[in-house]
């Protein structure tokens, strides 16, 4: 599974780019606001993105702003037109779903500009998917990517099953599912119970982030689309692992979270245990060479 960077900040990119831990970047409104206030004056926003392009190799997927199909368009043809040059590996992301509310009637717009620009050869990545289906009819329309928000699906189960629940955002969400055994709030879990609610979470069958992004690597390799399924929203080192383990060719991961998943307290006492144990005559066989890496 490959890794990309979840952040538009150039010294993250920078830096697990040269690590060579990293083999794209993904951005959205969010991510470019929280870069943009850790500078100190307005950036020039498409000179900025230009240079996050220069700094690593791969794709960079940049987000549309609008939820009607003209608007989208013009605004995917212009991240083409300002970004595409560079090694040509500009991705436009698109949301699956247009619609704002459950009612609302434009549900199609995004499958719709999906279509268009696939049909262009703009690879496009589709945002916000949050379900097996969602991610076949985007897979069908001709996108190349489609991004599972895994985190934000167990945060809307959490929601929804066990509410009032207290958790980080950094903190596990079972890959089953939370049951009352598990769960970390006992006290409403087994109020569920007493009150004949579904002791297990259930969501059209997904139980889970990990769950999802595992039905929708399945769902897109019994289709055989050619569509890659990049895990997003992720929140800890153990989920993103469990990506790997359920078959995501991608997982975005945000720059805490590698930097978790390089630590273990167990490394950090052998390399303090290493250095104790070092006795002078094995560090004379490190003096005598002045090589430079
Ligand atoms: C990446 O493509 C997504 O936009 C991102 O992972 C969303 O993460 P969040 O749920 O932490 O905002």
């Amino acid at each position: 599974m490959q890794l990309y960077l979840d952040s538009a900040k150039l010294d993250e990119i920078k830096k697990l780019s040269s690590l060579g831990l990293i083999h794209g970047v993904t951005t959205n409104p969010s991510l470019i606001k929280i870069a943009a206030e850790s500078m100190p004056d307005k950036p020039d926003l498409e000179s900025y993105i230009k240079e996050l392009q220069k700094a690593f190799y791969g794709p960079l997927s940049v987000e549309v702003i609008s939820t009607d199909r003209q608007s989208m368009y013009r605004e995917a043809m212009l991240i083409k037109e300002k970004f595409g040059m560079h090694n040509n590996n500009v991705v436009v992301k698109i949301p699956i779903c247009t619609a704002k509310e459950m009612d609302d009637k434009n549900w199609d717009s995004g499958l719709e500009i999906i279509k268009s620009l696939s049909l262009h050869n703009i690879p496009v990545n589709t945002t916000l998917v949050l379900s097996p289906s969602q991610a076949l009819l985007a897979a069908n329309a001709g996108a190349k990517y489609v991004s599972p928000f895994a985190g934000r699906l167990d945060d809307y189960l959490v929601k929804a099953y066990f509410p009032g629940t207290k958790r980080s955002k950094s903190d596990y969400f079972p890959r089953e599912g939370m049951t009352a055994s598990n769960s970390k709030d006992v006290g409403t879990a087994i109020q569920r119970v007493i009150h004949g609610l579904p002791n297990y979470v259930n969501d059209d069958g997904t139980v889970s982030g990990v769950h999802l992004v595992g039905r929708i690597v399945t769902v897109l390799k019994n289709s055989n689309l050619d569509c890659k399924v990049l895990a997003a929203s992720l929140r800890n080192p153990r989920q993103v692992v469990e990506m790997a383990e359920v078959g995501a060719d991608i997982a975005t991961v945000d720059y805490n979270t590698i930097v978790a998943m390089a630590m273990h307290q167990v490394s950090c006492d052998g390399i303090r245990r290493f250095a104790q144990d070092t006795i002078e005559e094995y560090r004379k066989l490190f003096t005598a060479s002045s090589q430079q890496p």
